[in-house]
């Protein structure tokens, strides 16, 4: 029996690629934000002796770090270990990452000259490191899982760069882009173009998907995404589908957007746990992907809980392909790894077709 399955059963790269393509796959492809980090004590113990960017900038750390979620959990993604940050230093930003708090950038962007004195570098001479981690870790992985690339957003970038760390509801960055529109469209341009680089070097090092992180998006009105944000991740989209690599598009608290982000082009979009994923799929539309999302919260409780609300998302994407599973933002530093082992398990054995 074994054998047989074993035959018709896809690779966790087929499986992958196939929902990014609205095609049927074996079974619903399965990763996790966050997969690689405090929730798995082998990162946990690396970290004792590294802080996160010593080990996001040695290849061969990240791609150990890139590799742990999928040995252990059986996930179908693998998403290389790195910040969304990073490819701020090259531009003549520096930052710090601390613990528990996040990114916070000692001299933020603020004036016409700050933002003259942004670099807009080559992916290559910035980030060596990180082109060099995909090409490793392509080599471990074969077909196992996908390679999972990413960039934060221009938006989202602009947030930490103007507010100099994080905030609820990034207020100096939505008073900059109101307060001085011109500005806020040479500075989104240029990170656009260093995003857009970023992002083409990942592709020319064999990542299979690119995922754009447009985490703190949901603080803008729809006005004013449409205006200040929108046609900056179309072309990143734009850019994308030219080199043929398949996009997934996540913001957080975007209701209020989701047609709108959906028309900037990502193949598919990935929705937090406050939507319904039926009904935000019907928005979005079926020419696209969906994925999601169940709450990180939800895998803090007891697994029949967790089932139950595994169960659901499933019920909500109703076997149409192009359903990527996943949480509705970052897996929780309090998360059994067990309990995330288990839901891959479960994903895979209840869509198994
Ligand atoms: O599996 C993975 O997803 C790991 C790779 C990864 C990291 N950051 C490593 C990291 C990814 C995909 C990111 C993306 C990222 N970084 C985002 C977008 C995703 C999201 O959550 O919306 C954002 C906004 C950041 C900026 C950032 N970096 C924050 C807000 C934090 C959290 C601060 C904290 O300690 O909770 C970080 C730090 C960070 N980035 C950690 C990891 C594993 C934890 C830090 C540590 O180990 O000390």
């Amino acid at each position: 029996m074994s054998e047989i399955s074993s035959t018709t059963q896809s690779t966790g790269l087929e499986r992958f690629l196939k929902a990014c393509r609205l095609q049927q796959a074996d079974a619903t492809p399965v990763w996790f934000m966050r997969q690689a980090g405090r929730s798995l004590p082998e990162y946990r113990e690396l970290r004792k002796k590294y802080d996160l960017l010593t080990m996001a900038k040695a290849p061969d750390i990240c791609a150990q770090v890139t590799l742990m979620p999928v040995k252990r959990l059986g996930v179908d993604g693998a998403v290389i270990f790195a910040d969304i940050m990073l490819p701020l230093e090259g531009m003549g930003i520096p930052f710090t990452i601390e613990p528990e708090v996040g990114p916070v950038i000692g001299k933020p962007v603020r004036t016409a000259s700050d933002v003259e004195a942004i670099r807009v570098v080559e992916a290559s001479d910035a980030t060596p490191y990180l082109f060099e981690a995909i090409k490793l870790v392509r080599k471990e992985l074969g077909e196992t899982a996908a390679v999972i690339g990413f960039a934060g957003s221009p938006f989202t970038l602009c947030c930490y760069m103007i507010e100099g760390g994080p905030s609820r509801t990034y207020d100096m960055a939505r008073a900059f882009m109101l307060r001085e529109p011109r500005l806020w469209h040479t500075l989104m341009e240029k990170v656009t173009e260093v995003v857009v680089r970023y992002l083409k070097e990942q592709a020319k090092s064999g990542i299979h998907v690119a995922q754009l992180f447009d985490s703190w998006v949901g603080v803008l009105s729809a006005e004013q995404y449409e205006r200040f944000v929108l046609p900056y991740s179309k072309r990143i989209f734009t850019e994308m589908k030219r080199q043929g690599l398949p996009t997934i598009h996540f913001g957080t608290g975007t209701a209020h957007l989701l047609e709108l982000m959906a028309s900037a082009g990502a193949d598919v979009m990935s929705l937090d746990w406050r939507v319904s994923l039926d009904a935000a799929w019907k928005r979005t539309g079926y020419d696209k992907g969906v994925q999601g999302n169940l709450d990180p919260a939800v895998m803090l409780a007891p697994f029949d809980v967790i089932q139950a609300g595994a169960r659901a998302v499933l019920r909500e994407a109703n076997g149409r392909p192009g359903h990527i599973f996943n949480l509705g933002h970052g897996v929780l530093p309090e998360t059994d790894p067990d309990n995330l082992a288990r839901l891959v398990e479960l994903v895979h054995s209840e869509t198994r077709r």
